[in-house]
């Protein structure tokens, strides 16, 4: 541990925003590689003549920020974590870093289910960190659930996180594409779960840099409209789920009549698009049958 005035410190931090960049990624660069979390920092203020132990020192701190400053690096890959809900989750360039957006699946699933204390088994496809199977997991310890990526490195992520979250053994990983590795599963499962890639190819081409050129294609591209991983998903789907089965999927902002559509073709029912917190419709839901 570094040790270092309260008044420098703040100084320093002050210099660093100036150049650019936001609080948040700010406060993630502080916290997993300072040891600065959000709480220590607000008492800094309040008490600017104590003393701060750093983890590692300022130069290195502030070399990790100019890299994420001139390369649009995320954050998040330079410091090796995220924070998604209440999880501390190790990511790299393997894995999409999880998006806020995506942490209202765990209530929608809140919301069907509630605090249900019965055996359920769900499935994710398309885990990546492995974020929305683990905190089902967690928040459901009676729970099973399988999760699979099409991306070994991915999984093993995935499976690092879990092991780093819980002692619990309610959730397995398994790699392949789509529903194929859960042959054994058919007609057995209560919830899927997919965030799949769905954005649509003229889309992907302009996103921005710091995700284009850094967060995997495999986890972001959607074919020529963006649909063509959820039509997938969607038709399986039924030889999967049992009767009243869910199926939960997140979608592009302007997916979800057209996934509400195909959800509706392949028979499910109670069909229904469910708003994100900036009101688009970002998830769409139904229950087979
Ligand atoms: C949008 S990311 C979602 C990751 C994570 N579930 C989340 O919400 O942050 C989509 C994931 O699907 C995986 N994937 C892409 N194609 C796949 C396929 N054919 N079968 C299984 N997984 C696939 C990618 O590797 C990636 O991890």
């Amino acid at each position: 541990m570094l040790s270092i005035s309260v008044k420098e410190f703040l100084y320093w931090k002050k210099k660093q925003l100036s150049k650019g960049g936001d609080h948040q990624s700010f406060a993630v660069l502080l916290d997993c590689i300072g040891g600065i979390s959000t709480f220590d920092l607000n008492l800094l203020s309040i008490n600017p003549k104590e003393t701060l132990y750093l983890k590692k020192n300022l130069e290195h701190l502030e070399s990790i920020w100019n890299d994420h400053l001139s390369n649009s690096s995320p954050i998040q890959y330079l410091c090796g974590i995220a924070f998604w809900r209440d999880l501390k989750l190790k990511v790299t360039d393997k894995v999409l870093i999880p998006r806020p957006e995506t942490e209202l699946i765990i209530d929608i699933v809140f919301k069907i289910f509630g605090k249900q204390s019965q055996k359920l088994t769900f499935a994710e496809l398309g885990t990546g960190s492995g974020a929305i199977s683990i905190a089902l997991a967690l928040a459901y310890p009676l729970w099973d659930g399988i999760a699979t990526d099409i991306d070994q490195d991915a999984l093993d992520i995935a499976i690092k996180n879990f092991i780093n979250c819980s002692k619990q053994t309610n959730l397995k990983f398994y790699c392949g594409y789509w529903w194929t590795p859960f042959e054994s599963f058919k007609g057995k499962l209560d919830l899927a779960i997919s965030n799949p890639p769905y954005i649509p190819k003229d889309t992907y081409e302009k996103l921005p840099k710091e995700v284009k050129n850094f967060e995997p294609e495999i986890a972001l591209l959607g074919g020529e409209d963006g649909l063509k991983h959820i039509r997938e998903i969607i038709q399986k789907a039924p030889l999967f789920l049992k009767e009243k089965g869910w199926l939960i999927l997140e979608n592009h902002f302007d997916q979800g009549e057209k996934v509400k559509q195909l959800l509706i073709e392949s028979k499910f029912k109670s069909v229904e698009i469910v708003n994100d917190l900036s009101g688009v419709g970002r998830f769409t839901i139904g229950r087979y049958k």
